[in-house]
């Protein structure tokens, strides 16, 4: 028996799986909500002979697609997709999001960037007035890491971020390291007024590889309910 949260995911996941028609190259995001989208379409491709290419977000996604029998490639043999489909940490009004609670976020950013359209799929927990409760995660490469940290932190008191804590992620007693080798800091804003000028600055530090801000990237979402229903958003 599936939790209200799980019911709400799925019926996201699967309203999102009835975008992909044969043919198609598919981007698939990473997370519990992506999971189901996996779920979804592994289930159509059994079920429909639906014939379809997927390029994972990260080594997660990929044992999972490949362990359900998905055509698997990487983007490069893609070239670009037709679709990408992800789960989100939030997103508002504008569609902007911040992802990466998974720590996949610079694979993520990379596929959705190179597809034509980015569907997210969410639970209505996911929608905010305002970005940032949630902790803004970037990746840094570990060489030097404590000095872009110091320089991350110089760059927030400069433009007056409410909250400019920040803390590195870690998994046990280490600090996490990503599919691409580095690590996250997760920066701890609590409101961030001006989405896309922190998303530019950010990434101008040396050190900074990307940030969790998706701006103007994401066309649609898909929000499930613990009912089943679904709303969509463009
Ligand atoms: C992964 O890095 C993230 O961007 C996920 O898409 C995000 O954390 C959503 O995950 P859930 O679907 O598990 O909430």
């Amino acid at each position: 028996d599936l939790s209200p949260s799980d019911k709400a995911k799925l019926a996201a996941a699967k309203q999102a799986s009835l975008a992909i028609e044969t043919g198609m190259r598919v981007g698939l995001g990473t997370g519990s909500t992506a999971a189901w989208l996996v779920k979804c379409l592994a289930a159509r491709v059994r079920e429909e002979g639906l014939a379809i290419k997927c390029v994972p977000t990260s080594t997660q996604t990929a044992e999972l697609a490949r362990g359900l029998g998905l055509d698997v490639i990487t983007l490069d043999q893609a070239g670009t997709l037709d679709v990408t489909i992800d789960g989100a940490d939030e997103f508002d009004a504008h569609l902007n999001l911040i992802k990466g609670g998974g720590a996949a976020l610079l694979q993520e950013k990379i596929v959705a960037t190179a597809s034509a359209q980015m569907i997210v799929i969410a639970d209505s927990d996911k929608e905010v007035a305002t970005l940032g409760a949630f902790a803004l995660p970037i990746e840094v490469i570990p060489f030097g890491l404590e000095s872009t940290r110091k320089q991350v932190e110089e760059m927030l008191l400069a433009m007056e971020v409410e909250g400019r804590e920040t803390s590195l992620r870690m998994k046990e007693t280490a600090p996490l390291v990503t599919d691409e080798g580095n690590h996250i800091l997760d920066l701890h804003l609590k409101r961030i007024g001006n989405a896309p000028q922190l998303a530019m600055t950010l990434n101008q530090i040396p050190g900074v590889v990307e940030n969790g801000l998706f701006i103007d990237i994401c066309d649609r979402v898909i929000i499930g309910s613990g009912d089943g229903k679904v709303e969509t958003r463009d």
